[in-house]
């Protein structure tokens, strides 16, 4: 086994459990579900809708809470915090990339890459206004800086999105369908800007229903009824847990 496989895993989710409370009673959308994710690894969540790929995400990154079971991501779990501790614990560790982007519309460009700089307290205001010029280079937007989020196309607007996901230097980025609501070839360079950050050593952890842009991840998770069914890596099947 590589050295990579042997460290702790930078996300460890072990039995979790997920339930909703409905009219009709709790619907348990993860069933003791266990996943390992490594530093650095570019990992795609693949299943069907329903499934419970974005009840996942919403654990890893605490949005969520869990019903049961343990969920570590770099070194905290996450169950033991308090609801403003992991308000501050995500600001900081984890960047997050939505389907619909969600900037802030009032505000600019850059306004909204220096959010969570602002939110977390992280430098001074001049210093953050660099850093946040900084990441709008290293996604090709800092012409763009004070226009209005409605100003910039869908693939630009993502592309924000993903500066505003760095601001923080958080080590692992969460991205829930990030190129649904793209063009595939706006979808592909959005992925290419994702190998880059794998390359640079952050975790990057993906849905997609897109089957082409889930083989470019180094692995896909399986999800099916709430459980991990499956690993695919290179587009081989290595591991089908039997229930
Ligand atoms: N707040 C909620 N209350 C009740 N049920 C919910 C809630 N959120 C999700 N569910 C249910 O839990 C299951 C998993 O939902 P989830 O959104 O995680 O699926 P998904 O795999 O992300 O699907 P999609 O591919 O359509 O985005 C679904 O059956 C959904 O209806
Ligand atoms: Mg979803």
């Amino acid at each position: 086994m590589s050295e990579s496989l042997q460290a702790a895993p930078i996300i460890a989710l072990r039995q979790v459990v997920k339930e909703y409370p409905t009219a009709a009673g709790a619907y348990v959308a993860l069933r003791g579900l266990d996943l390992s994710i490594h530093a650095g690894e570019f990992v795609a969540i693949v299943g069907r809708s329903g499934s419970g790929k974005s009840t996942l995400l919403n654990m890893i990154t605490g949005i969520d809470r869990a019903s049961a079971g343990s969920v570590q991501v770099a070194g905290q779990e996450l169950t033991a915090l308090s609801e403003a501790r992991l308000t501050a614990w995500r600001g900081v560790h984890v960047g997050i990339v939505f389907q619909f982007f969600q900037l802030l519309p009032t505000l600019t460009v850059i306004e909204n890459v220096m959010l969570p700089m602002d939110f977390c307290g992280v430098g001074r205001p001049a210093e953050r206004e660099r850093r946040a010029l900084g990441l709008l280079e290293r996604v090709d937007l800092p012409t763009q800086r004070d226009r209005l989020p409605a100003m910039l196309s869908g693939g630009q607007q993502q592309r924000v999105a993903i500066a505003r996901a760095l601001a923080n230097d958080p080590p692992i980025i969460i991205a829930d369908e990030p190129t649904g609501n793209l063009d595939s070839r706006t979808a592909a360079a959005i992925i290419a800007l994702f190998e880059e950050l794998v390359g640079q050593g952050k975790t990057v952890v993906m849905v997609t229903h897109d089957d082409e842009l889930a083989g470019r991840a180094r692995r896909a998770i399986v999800v099916a009824d709430g459980q991990v069914v499956g690993n695919r890596v290179h587009g081989a099947t290595v591991h089908e847990e039997v229930s």
